[in-house]
This record gives structure tokens, C-alpha cells and sequence, in this order.
């Protein structure tokens, strides 16, 4: 089911077909907080009174053109001037495919450090989200390049890619902040752990050495042996909660979310918005077959 959702997340006949029900569209509004700013502040501004910080993220990926590409590095930086007028407490998550990784490294890269310049202007943050492989080597190299001109900006790491320890140390030593979450693309066998206990393995071993760098970094899942783990590794070691934070999707186990942030601990939940929600949400319903069971009752019912 996973691998059926994930191949049709690409398949623009598809969505297009899945469009014209009702029912898909009102589900995707759970893991998506609306299609404007305006709609995504107001999500922060209630993550926020809550004690939650946000990672504001404009939906869009795999631009296929430099204008759109340029235009998305501007709706961004029209985010970050939005955050900083509005004084709340967001940073904002990108896609380097958004940006143009398509149309070239050098391309794309142009693109980002506008954005990570901005972002360094303002005091904030510039994450960059990990997309499927096939981009991992190149959205390191970014990464590693923007963060050699500014601290403000930082990698995902996917537990499920049999690289990623490596990849983990390099980033540590070079002091790049890190998110560390399961992964949620379509991998081969040859290149990522199929079994949820080897990646949940995993996530462990790369959660303690992120916990044993003294970087502020995030743990981003909403496993609750996860969390488990990191709460008893973190006591273990006197890691203090002010030195990382856990990270949660809009949408998904908000009660936890609440419960980690009232005991102190820094939470940061991942606020998607925009009009290009079709390849999130699928990701979205392949990691969990109960909502796609409430999408096919739905269209039942009729
Ligand atoms: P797991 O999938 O084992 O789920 C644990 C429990 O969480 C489930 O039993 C269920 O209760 C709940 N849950 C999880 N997903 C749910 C859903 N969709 N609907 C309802 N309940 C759900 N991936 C990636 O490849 N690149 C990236 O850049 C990011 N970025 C990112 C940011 C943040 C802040 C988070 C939290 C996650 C990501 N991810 C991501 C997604 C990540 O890789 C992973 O697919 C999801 O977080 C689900 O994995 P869990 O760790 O929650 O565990």
C-alpha cells in the first residue's frame, strides 16, 4: 500500500482523477494548514500560544522552469519578512527541488543563498528538507556550501538510507545542525532499510550522535518509542532540553505535541501550506493506511 501511494504521488492522471472528490480535498486541509500566508500565520500564531514553535514550508517541488523556480526563492523570502514582521516564532523549511535543483546545482544554489542571506539578515533559519536519494548527494553539497557562508542554515538526515551515519558525521564536523527523521520516499532495497525496525534502529544510533554533538538539533518523529529513547538517552547524559528540539508535522499527534511541550521541552511542529499540497499529502496517507481507510469509507459512503 506505502509503495502504491508513493508511485502515485507522481502520477498526474492520478491526482487529477482524485481532485474532483470532495472528500480527498477536505483531508489534505488536516496535514495542510491552507493555501495562503495568511492561513500558515495563523497556524503559527496558534502552534505558538501553545508554547510550539513552527518551520513554515511553501509546498512545491520539482519546478520545471527558472521562473517558477525564481519565483518560489521570492515567495520565501516574502515568508521570512512576513515571520519578522509578524513576530512570531517560525523558521522555514525548503526544498531544493523548489528551487531549481532540476535545472542545475549551481543553479539552485544561486537560488538558496539569496534566501539563507535573508535569513542570516533576519535572524532566522533556513532548513532544507531531504528529498528522495536521488537528490541526497547534491542537496549535501548545498547544504554544506551554504553553510560555509552562514550558520543559518541546516540539513535533514532520513534514517532509513544506509549512508546516513556517514553523512551524520560529516555534517557534525562540519558544525551543521541536523534534523533527523525516518524518511518518506520510495527507496530501493539497495540503497534503504525496508524493515520499520532496522530504520527505527538506526534513527537511534543517529539520534545519540546527534545528541553527543552539542549542536542544537532536532528530532523529528512522531514514534513514541522514539521520543522514548531520546528523552531516556538525553537524561543518561545530561543532555538539557534547551539543546534540542523534537519536531512533529501539522496535523499528526497533537496531543503529544502539546503533552513533550508543557513538560519543556522545545517542539517545533512543520507548518506546509500553498496550493501544490497533492505530492505531501500522499506522503502523508502512505505512512499511515488509516487515513487512507477514511478517504475509501468516505467515497463509499458517497
Ligand atoms: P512512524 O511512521 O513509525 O509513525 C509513528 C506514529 O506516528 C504512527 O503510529 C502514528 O501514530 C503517527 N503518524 C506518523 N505519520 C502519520 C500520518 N501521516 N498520519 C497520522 N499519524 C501518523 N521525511 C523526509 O524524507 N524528508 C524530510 O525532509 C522530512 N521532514 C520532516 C519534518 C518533520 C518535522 C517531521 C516530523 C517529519 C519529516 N519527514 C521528512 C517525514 C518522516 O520521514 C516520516 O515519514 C514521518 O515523520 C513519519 O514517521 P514517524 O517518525 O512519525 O514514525
Amino acid at each position: 500500500m506505502r509503495a502504491l501511494l508513493l508511485f502515485l504521488s507522481h502520477q498526474e492522471g492520478f491526482k487529477n482523477f482524485m481532485l474532483r472528490f470532495r472528500i480527498f480535498r477536505q483531508t489534505a486541509w488536516r496535514f495542510v494548514a491552507g493555501e495562503t500566508l495568511d492561513d500558515a500565520v495563523q497556524a503559527v500564531r496558534e502552534a505558538n500560544a501553545q508554547g510550539i514553535r513552527a518551520s513554515l514550508d511553501l509546498l512545491g517541488e520539482n519546478t520545471k522552469s527558472q521562473d517558477d523556480a525564481e519565483k518560489a526563492g521570492r515567495e520565501v523570502t516574502g515568508i521570512l519578512d512576513r515571520i519578522n514582521t509578524e513576530k512570531v516564532d517560525s523558521n522555514v523549511s525548503v526544498k531544493l527541488t523548489q528551487l531549481g535543483l532540476d535545472l542545475g546545482t549551481d543553479y539552485c544554489y544561486a537560488n538558496l543563498i539569496r534566501i539563507v542571506r535573508h535569513a542570516h539578515e533576519l535572524k532566522n533559519f533556513i532548513r532544507i528538507d531531504m528529498e528522495g536519494s536521488h537528490y541526497t548527494e547534491r542537496t549535501l553539497d548545498i547544504v554544506l556550501r551554504a553553510r560555509r557562508e552562514s550558520e543559518n542554515v541546516g540539513a535533514v538526515i532520513q534514517a532509513y538510507l544506509y549512508r546516513s551515519e556517514d553523512d551524520v558525521r560529516l555534517l557534525l564536523e562540519n558544525a551543521t545542525r541536523i534534523r533527523l527523521c525516518k524518511g518518506a520516499y520510495l527507496e530501493p532495497e539497495s540503497l534503504a532499510f525496508k524493515k520499520k525496525s532496522r530504520t527505527d534502529e538506526n534513527f537511534v544510533r543517529l539520534m545519540k550522535m546527534l545528541l553527543d554533538s552539542g549542536l542544537y538539533n532536532a528530532i523529528a518523529t512522531h514514534d513514541e518509542a522514539m521520543i522514548a529513547a531520546t528523552r531516556e538517552y538525553a537524561d543518561r547524559k545530561n543532555v538539557t532540553k534547551d539543546k534540542f528540539e523534537f519536531q512533529m508535522l501539522y496535523g499528526v499527534r497533537r496531543d503529544l505535541q502539546l503533552l513533550l511541550a508543557q513538560e519543556g521541552y522545545n517542539v517545533r511542529v512543520y507548518i506546509p501550506f500553498g496550493l501544490r499540497w497533492y505530492p505531501y499529502f500522499m506522503r502523508r496517507l502512505a505512512e499511515r493506511p488509516a487515513n487512507v481507510f477514511f478517504i475509501l469509507r468516505n467515497l463509499i459512503k458517497g
